[in-house]
């Protein structure tokens, strides 16, 4: 008589950097709870002090630490390091399947790793395009890459859902969850109304802007090395010259963004240079900003859903949702265009009325548990031939 399977699905969590962990935290609670799935979690350690802040967090214990990252590291040489170490883990894991998340280098060679051992894949954020190889760069052709070979598709919105047709992927592989972004932030959001204490970081930096209007500023992308970081430096230390505003600006462990931005804007009366926040003090700061100036992925998901409005430095975006809500606009690197756009907000209360509404076009906070029953049904469908 066949033995009936008791044991768990293994479902391997791979990740490396601050966004992929603050994405995929919700997602590992909601693996722990699933009956019939085990989650192992791995992290690649591409990020090292910016990973630790959201683990520590989310009081997460990865079951294997790969610690790669090395100071100033090219793309090449990170994504070496990956393909290889995440390699040696699956070999002794085993795991009855991959999640990777978005479109960073760990996201990319995890699900290669995967794949080239014949592993299922699950991506979450799967079908972001922004058209344009380029921008950003490399995560546009890293998203393409896992879309290409991915088993399940975890689509944020339809707009991306309808990319990954428009690119043959079969719809029984795609499914629709919102983004496991507004999860997270659904959690952070509650532990800071329980305990304000939380966000001691930028408490002292917000009694010292008392009475100012906040901007918050965030910036890390790679093809906006060289002039296009000159010119958001410049940008915002012509912002920083009216007395009515305060900037904080948690500046990204990048070495290349630190060069471009700490001689333009250190030593500014009321420009606030930070190291980066860990994740309650952040979103304390999306709180108290009255717009955001950025060229992040998540802040622009997370901006529209407490209804701050976002400038976005860059030309192009995978996430229109946020423009077609009417909270986020795209003002690219040109350091008039910023300056112009930011104090049209601040001195136009009608524009800044029109922006700052909430809206969530990124999800109701559920995606987690869409995720793992679609895992779940994936196995009950494609189960049998899974090894024991
Ligand atoms: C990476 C991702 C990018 C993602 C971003 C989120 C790739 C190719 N890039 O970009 O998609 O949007 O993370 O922030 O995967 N550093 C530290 N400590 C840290 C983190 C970084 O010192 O905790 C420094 C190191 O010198 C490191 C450098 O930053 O070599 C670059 O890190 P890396 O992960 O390669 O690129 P990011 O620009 O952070
Ligand atoms: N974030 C954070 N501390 C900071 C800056 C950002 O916790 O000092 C969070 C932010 O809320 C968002 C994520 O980090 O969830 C975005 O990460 P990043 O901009 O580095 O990467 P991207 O989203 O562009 O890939």
């Amino acid at each position: 008589m066949a033995q009936e399977r008791t044991a768990s699905r293994r479902i391997m969590v791979v990740f490396g950097t601050r966004p992929e962990a603050i994405k995929l935290f919700p997602v590992i609670a909601a693996l722990k709870e699933a009956d019939g799935l085990e989650p192992v979690v791995l992290v690649t350690g591409q990020h090292r002090e910016m990973l630790d802040q959201v683990l520590e967090i989310a009081g997460l214990v990865p079951d294997h630490d790969l610690a790669l990252m090395q100071p100033g590291q090219s793309l090449d040489e990170i994504s070496a390091r990956l393909l290889t170490g995440i390699g040696g883990v699956l070999d002794a894991e085993k795991p009855d399947m991959v999640i990777v998340q978005g479109d960073t280098a760990t996201a990319m060679c995890g699900a290669l790793a995967a794949y080239y051992r014949k592993i299922p894949v699950a991506h979450v954020e799967a079908g972001l395009r922004s058209g344009n190889i380029y921008h950003p760069w490399p995560e546009e052709a890293n998203r393409k890459i896992i879309g290409s070979f991915a088993d399940l598709h975890f689509a944020p919105t339809d707009t991306a859902a309808n990319a990954l047709r428009r690119e043959a992927v079969a719809d029984d592989r795609i499914l629709v969850t919102g983004n496991t972004v507004i999860d997270a932030l659904h959690w952070v959001t509650a532990q800071l109304a329980d305990n304000p204490s939380r966000a001691g970081v930028i408490a002292p930096v917000e009694a010292r802007f008392a009475g100012k209007r906040i901007i918050g500023v965030t910036t890390h992308r790679r093809e906006n090395f060289g002039s296009g970081m000159d010119d958001i430096a410049h940008a915002i230390r012509d912002l920083a010259a009216r007395d009515d505003v305060a900037i904080i600006f948690p500046v990204h462990l990048n070495p290349q963004v630190r060069a471009a931005m700490l001689p333009i804007l250190g030593g500014l009366d009321n420009v606030a240079l930070l190291e980066p926040l860990d994740y309650l003090n952040f979103t304390r700061l999306l709180q108290i900003a009255e717009l955001m100036l950025t060229d992040s992925g998540g802040v622009q998901e997370e901006a529209p859903a407490l209804g701050k409005p976002v400038l976005v430095m860059r030309d192009t975006t995978e996430r229109p949702e946020g423009v077609a809500a009417g909270t986020a606009m795209l003002v690219g690197t040109d350091r008039t265009t910023i300056v112009t756009q930011a104090s049209r907000l601040l001195d136009d209360a009608a524009a800044y009325a029109a922006m700052a509404q909430a809206h969530n076009p990124f999800g109701d906070g559920q995606s987690s548990a869409r995720i793992c029953a679609a895992i779940t049904e994936w196995f009950s469908v494609n189960g049998a031939s899974q090894p024991d």
